[in-house]
This record gives C-alpha cells, structure tokens and sequence, in this order.
C-alpha cells in the first residue's frame, strides 16, 4: 500500500494515496484533475508547472509527494472567485497577454506570488520574478504590461456595440478558460486510459532486428507491442501528396535519430517504468549523411532510392536578364550566410488521447490541421475518411510543426487494435528529437545596383537541410525563391532552392517556410551593399521599395496593398534618432558599442500557386444564438476571436450572440490548415460570406431590407428597417436536421495562379509587409549583444483586433531574437529546454508597433 498524504489545494483538503516519488504535477493533474497546471518539460526548465507551495513559488514537476503531507498548494484554478475573474486575470485578457495559454497558468500563478509580496511591482520586479517561466508565443512584453497594470484593473472590456466589432481590440473569445486553467490541451484529460510509449533509434542512421517481441509483451501490465507488420494500410505518412514518405515505424532501417520502430501499450504505471534498454532489438550503426555538401557529394549513399541525388525537389523564379542586369550595376555585392536547425520549442509537447468506438476512430490531439490528419490517419490505418473523427485540443503553440502528424498513428493503432482508450504526451527530450525543425540554410547572394543606389539584379542560391524525410520540404523550396529577393524591385533576378536529404529531423513548417531564412541573406547583403554605394540603408530600401503597380519577381502586379513603402517611412524618425543615440553612445571611449539595424519583409498569404479553400458555416439555433462552425484552429493567434468579430459585424449582431463550434472534423466544415498566415484573410472571407448570406436569409424571415438591424435576444429576432419593427418567434421555425432554423455554407478560395518553368505567375492573392529596425548594445571585447529596442512596422491591410496583431508582431519578433542570437538545435545534444535556449523575458527588449492599414479591398473589411 502506498503511503496517504494530505494535504491543502485551493483552500480545499485533499487526501491522495501515493507513492512518495512522484511528482507534484502528477498528483494535481491526474488523481485531483487539476490539469491547469500544465507539463512542459518535468525538468525545472520551462516554469509551465508553476504553483504556490506553502506560500513559495515552485516548479511542481521537480515536488515529489513525499515532501507534501500538510502542504497548502495554490495552483491556476484558485485564483477566481467562483464565475468572477480576479484582476490579475482580467488584466491578462486585456493585454492579450494568454495567446496559445499554455504557460498562462504558470505566469498567473508567478505574479500572483509577486503581487503577494509587492503591491506595484515595476517591470523590472515582473521581469526577475517571472523569469523562469518560457513563453513561445507572446515575446514577454504583454505579460509584463498585464501584471503591471493588474493592481488597479477595473472591470472586463465593454462589448463593442452591433456591427462595430472589427478594428477592435476585443479581448480573445476563449480567453477565460485560458485564464483560469480550464482549457483542455492536448494531455488534459486524465480519464483511465492506457498509455503508449513509442520506441526510438538511437542513431542518425541504423539497421535493426527484432528480437522476441512477444515474449517482451508478456511482461506485467502490458497490452501490446506493434511495429510496422500491424500498419494495417499504407505504413506511410506526409503532408503533399506526392511526396508521402515518413514511415510510422520503420522497417528495416532508420534514417534519423529519434525515428520510431516500434511502440508499446499497456497500463500508465508499467509503460512509464518501463526501461527501454530491455526492449529487444538488435541496432547495426551506419554512417551518417548529416551535412547538405556530404549529401551532395560525388558516391554519396541514397537516403531514398527514389532520390539517388538526395535532391528532395529544386525551385526557381527569373525574370529579366542577368548578366546585363549586373553589368549596368555600379556597386555589387557577393556573400552569403546561413542559419542552423531551430527547434519550435512550444511549450506543449505532442499529446493525445484515442478511442474506438464501433468502427470509428475518435482522436482528440493538439494539431494544427485537422482535416488534414484525418486524411493521413484513414490512409494509414487503411479506413475510409468518414471512419476517423478529429477532436482538436487547445493548441499550447504550433508554429508549423503540429502540421505534421506526430501522435495521431500511434494512438490510432493502439485503439483500433486493442479497443480501448488510449493516450500519449511526448516527453521534452522526444518531442524535440521526432518532430520537424526549421530548415537550416546555407545561401550565398549577388546584388548589384547603380551608384544612386537603385537596384539592378540578384541572384540568390539557397541550399536547404531538408532531413530525412519531405514533410514540407518541397514548399520551402517553392516558397523561398518568391521571397528572396524581398518586397524591392529589380531589373533582373534569379533564385534557386534546393532541399537536400540528409540523415538529420525531418525539416518543416516553422513559421515562414524558409523566408526567413532567405531574409537574413538578402536582408544583409542589402546592408552591405549600401554600405558600399555609401547611402543610407533605410534610404536604400527606401528607394527601392516594391509599390502598387510594380511587378514581383514573379511578374504579379498589385493594384492595391502594397503599404511597404509605408512601413519604411513609418521607421524614418525612429532610424534617425536611433542613429543619432547611437552616434552620441559611441563617441565615448570603451567596448559597449550602439547599432542600429534595419530590414523589410513580406509573405505571400496561403498555399503557394494552389488550390487554398476555406469553408465556414453559420447559422441561427431556436434560441436565437449564432452557431459559427469554426474550423479555422486557433494556436493562439486569434482566429477563434477574429472569426467572431468578422461574422458579428458581417450579420449586424452583437459579438456575446455568437457561440462557436470546432474546429472538429465531425461537425465543422474544413477551413484548411492553420499556417501560412491565411487564416484571416481565407477563413476570414469565408466567414464573411457565410454571415453575410445568413443575414439575407434571416432578413427575408422578417421581410425587411438590407439595411436592417437585427436584435436577438432569448429566442426572439427583432428587425427594425424604415421605422417599423418585426419580431420573429425564432423558437417557433422549423429546425434543419443539425438544429439550426437558418444556415449558410460559403467557401472562399483565392485567386492565384500556379508558376511556369520560370517561376512566374501569381502565387498569392495577397502579401503582408513589414519594416523592422532594432536598437542595440554590442560588447566589442565578450561578443555579447544587449537588445535595447525593437520598433516593427507591418502592413497588416486591416487590423481586425489590434491586440492580437500586435501579440503576432511581438511574438515573432521573439522567435526572431531567438534565431538570430541563441538558438541552434544540435540532435542528440540539446534535446531539452535546459540546454536549447529560447529567448526568455530578459531577453526580449521594449517592443515599439506601429501598424499600417492599407485596407486590402480583397480581404474580409480590408485585413
Ligand atoms: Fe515543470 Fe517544465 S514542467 S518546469
Ligand atoms: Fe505563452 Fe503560448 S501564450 S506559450
């Protein structure tokens, strides 16, 4: 028998029998439920677990049971009074400061700790007090401004009047249970289930033999052992159709470290105490390819058959020519640069939970792409796709790499095949070693331009570490070369791209698709090219900035939309005095030196050159609520939110009428994969048109005119047009089969055209753009670097909720830091959060946006 502790949580008196070495976080979260106490590492490292213990701020993951016999705990969800929200809560609302929410516990539960101690803390105290704790998503600063603000935080945010949500900064839609803890994520169900554990290589590239799996299934509380033999269909998984390649389990060999062979199922405690070093299986070590030069060398090993160069697929744009091109340059420019493998590092690792029911499949998991993975799990168990049911979890931070499945086969299998609940959470150390990274790069540019500094031509070679297997390889190899040149204006241009194989992650989506990648080279091949010509380099960009009526280097001409010239001139008086700051700093004598830097930036919204719908569904229920079938998902950028807003306005209606569903594969239509920064401008006219077609249908009920306005309230329409009013009993209409008195299905697919051999066409219909400029304090003698201010200009079309943009703007701005100053993911060294260093709140600077509204008349009111 295990020992009995009691103890206090939340004000309530709890007993739990428990061995005395597990941790804090298992007692919370699965015997009391209390799952807003959120796992990001079991490690100390990333803060997620924090709660009160006896009035000390605490790592719960690093508590064992057995220190906490009368210990009082406070965690996430004692901090509201009942239904009311404390002011902490509401502030972090407010500033947006809970974007994906999964370190929103932990930072909750910190300032609460602090605000114990310090009744107006400054940002310095927020700072040190919440260091500890990791955010991916926010940059720091919201949150920050959030429990700065806390003390004297009144009541929530007013709700926006009928039809004036958009522009608004409404505080997020499912902020509260963010807030209070209670938003599932991926692990957040602790009903009995039985638990998996996927075996791994230990090498870049092996052999391998079973040895007696069936006897090793024999062992006390296990279910099962599968490999790919129980793949009942296609032993395969991707992203692009054509390019399929990942196997779930491998089959003879191992072309990366951390690729699954095989898994085991059984009971929670035996699976967790299993050693793995008893698994039987015989590893034969093989030679690594682990560079793009060895992949690409002469006798180099196939890693595909398929692909005997180790070429995954090359991209190329041109247009104009060349070499006369450089020949009237005055000034040019050759270098190049590169960039490592950088790791998502969400704070939530891959997790889920599977049943079977009958012969369904029912998955409830953290992805960004629902539909997609259902797509991808029938293939693989052989089921048609009506067989399999996504439930999306909350998303604790996505950043491209939950577009990929990770969990969902394994839970797949272990459920059909053994008919009962099953789940998984991957630990740090795997979920780092098993899931896509960013593309490390290696790209060298020529750029010329005449001595007036206007550009003339470039040329940009990109080389990209595609890893073992294609995941979204082939679109970074598309994406990149439209993006290389930036949002400026050339005579001529060439860029190539290639993704080449090695035995390294598989590489993905990582927000940008390899153009930020491409930035970097370009970006600075531009400083030192004005730098030569002696001009100014935001006076370069400036000058050569892309403008509505310029063709793209793939020859797409807008007649609209462009504002990057604006974003420019928007960081003219800033540049100058930084300049002249950083001037008056350096005229001391000493070590510390002040820049000043600059780059631009654009990206083209959804697919590249395809097909990119959106379906969005809305309808009225007899109670007289709006039902919007969201199936845009949201990690934390906001589309839950956005969503609302657009449909609000579209219908005329108050934003609280509205109640949303999904995103779900059973009961929302499909609104495409969240990535590639479409989710606003796709869903976002799928939901306008949905709104817009059930307000005619709900005004033709009242046989009123277009400019009516609608009221619902309890059941009841109220339509008021041209003096008169008309109430419509909504309760007494008949209903569709899904309960719904009225509803509209719209799709919106943007108009794009696919790129000829040279890469011309119109890939996107629309481009966001942007302007950075970063202040800084360099130690010319330790090589360290002191961010001091960052000021971003975007050109968003139409801020749809400020809050929220500008909580994207920071974020990535964050994530931005991280690539360029720390991070570098080195497989099988720095698998865990303790060695992989992610920007924290000391190092994110003072974030200055500025946001340009160019009002995009293509998407939904000008976003
Ligand atoms: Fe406890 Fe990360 S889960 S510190
Ligand atoms: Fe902090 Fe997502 S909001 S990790």
């Amino acid at each position: 028998m295990s020992p009995m502790i009691e103890l206090s949580v939340n004000g309530r008196s709890a007993a739990v029998e428990t061995n005395g070495m597990r941790r804090l976080t298992e007692i919370l979260r699965e015997d009391l439920g209390l799952t807003g106490t959120k796992v990001g590492c079991e490690a100390g490292d990333c803060g997620a677990c924090s709660v009160i213990l006896d009035g000390r701020l605490v790592n719960a993951c690093t508590v064992p049971a057995g220190r906490l016999d009368g210990s009082t705990v406070t965690t996430v969800e004692g901090l509201a009074s009942g239904d009311t929200l404390d002011s902490l809560q509401r502030s972090f609302l407010h500033h947006g400061a809970a974007q994906c929410g999964i370190c929103t516990p932990g930072m909750l539960v910190a300032a609460t700790a602090l605000l114990a101690e310090v009744a107006r803390p400054t940002k310095e105290q927020v700072a040190d007090a919440l260091g500890g704790i990791l955010c991916r998503c926010t940059g720091y600063r919201a949150i920050i401004d959030a429990v700065v603000a806390a003390p004297d935080f009144g009541e929530a945010d007013a709700e926006p009047p009928p039809g004036k949500a958009v522009g608004q900064r409404v505080p997020r839609v499912d902020g509260v249970p963010k807030v209070t803890g209670i938003d599932r994520f991926g692990d957040d169900d602790p009903t009995e289930a039985l638990a998996i554990r996927v075996v791994r290589s230990p090498h870049h590239r092996a052999r391998f033999r079973f040895g007696d799996l069936a006897a090793f299934s024999e062992r006390p509380g296990l279910a099962a052992v599968f490999t790919a033999s129980d793949v009942p269909g296609r032993n395969r998984f991707g992203v692009i159709p054509a390019f399929v390649d990942q196997p779930v389990f491998a089959e003879i060999e191992t072309r990366f470290r951390g690729e699954a062979v095989a898994m085991v199922v059984g009971e929670t405690r035996a699976v967790t105490d299993l050693d793995l070093e008893t698994f039987p299986i015989e590893w034969e070590e093989l030679p690594p390819i682990l560079t793009p030069e060895a992949a690409l060398a002469d006798g180099a090993a196939a890693i595909h058959d398929e692909r005997p160069d180790n070429v995954l697929i090359r991209g190329l744009v041109r247009r104009g020519d060349l070499d006369a091109a450089f020949a009237a340059a005055d000034e040019v420019v050759d270098t190049s640069y590169s960039t490592p493998f950088i790791e998502h590092a969400y704070i939530e690792p891959e997790a889920g939970r599977a049943q079977r029911v009958d012969d369904v499949l029912e998955l409830t998991v953290t992805t960004q792409t629902p539909h997609m993975d259902r797509t991808e799990v029938a293939a693989i168990m052989g089921l048609d796709a009506d067989q399999v049911v996504i439930h999306p979890t909350a998303v604790g931070g996505g950043f491209g790499s939950k577009l990929d499945l990770s969990v969902q086969p394994y839970l797949a299998l272990a459920a059909w095949h053994l008919d009962r609940p099953v789940r998984i959470a991957y630990t740090r150390p795997e979920s780092m070693a098993s899931t896509t990274k960013r593309h490390p790069s290696e790209i060298s540019v020529r750029v010329g331009a005449t001595a007036d500094g206007t550009l003339t031509a470039m040329r940009f070679d990109g080389r990209f570490d595609t890893g073992a297997y294609a995941s979204w390889g082939p679109t970074v190899a598309n994406r990149a070369p439209v993006h290389a040149g930036g949002p400026y204006r050339y005579d001529a241009y060439r860029a190539d791209t290639t993704a080449v194989h090695t035995n390294q992650p598989p590489s993905g989506a990582f927000r940008g698709f390899g153009v930020p990648q491409s930035a970097v080279a370009q970006e600075c091949a531009f400083d030192e090219l004005a730098d030569a010509i002696g001009m100014d380099r935001l006076a370069f960009r400036i000058h050569n900035a892309l403008t509505v009526g310029q063709p793209t280097m793939t020859g797409q001409v807008f007649e609209s939309g462009v504002g990057f010239k604006e974003c420019l001139e928007a960081l003219r008086p800033h540049w100058e005095r930084a300049l002249a700051d950083a001037g008056a700093a350096n005229g001391d004598e000493g070590s510390i030196r002040r820049g000043v830097g600059v780059a631009g930036l654009w990206y083209g919204c959804g697919n590249t050159g395809l097909p990119n719908p959106s379906t969005i569904k809305v309808g009225l229920t007899p109670t007289g609520r709006i039902r919007l079938h969201q199936g845009a998902v949201d990690i934390g950028q906001g589309a839950n939110t956005v969503m609302s807003q657009i449909c609000a306005d579209a219908l005329g209606v108050e934003l609280g009428v509205i109640d949303r569903v999904g995103a779900d594969t059973d009961i929302t239509p499909d609104a495409g994969k969240t990535s590639a920064s479409r989710q606003t401008f796709i869903s976002g006219n799928a939901t306008h048109a949905a709104a817009t077609v059930l307000r005619e249908h709900l005004l033709a009920l009242a046989d009123a005119s277009t400019d009516a306005r609608i009221e619902l309230d309890h059941g009841v329409m109220t339509v008021h047009d041209r003096g008169e009013t008309t109430t419509v009993v909504v309760a007494d209409l008949d209903v569709d089969a899904e309960g719904l008195v009225a509803v509209a299905t719209e799709t919106f697919d943007p108009q794009t055209t696919a790129l000829d051999e040279d890469g011309q066409g119109a890939p996107y219909a629309v481009y966001g753009f942007g302007a950075q400029m970063t202040e800084l304090a360099g130690d010319m003698e330790l090589g360290t670097v002191e961010l001091l201010r960052i000021t971003a200009a975007h050109d968003v079309g139409r801020a749809i909720n400020p809050t929220l943009v500008e909580g994207q703007i920071h974020g990535g701005i964050a994530q931005g830091i991280g690539l360029a100053l720390m991070e570098e993911y080195l497989p099988g060294r720095n698998d865990n959060l303790h060695d992989y260093l992610i920007p924290t709140f000391g190092d994110v600077p003072e974030i200055v946006s500025i946001l340009i509204e160019s009002n995009d008349p293509l998407g939904p009111y000008g976003a």
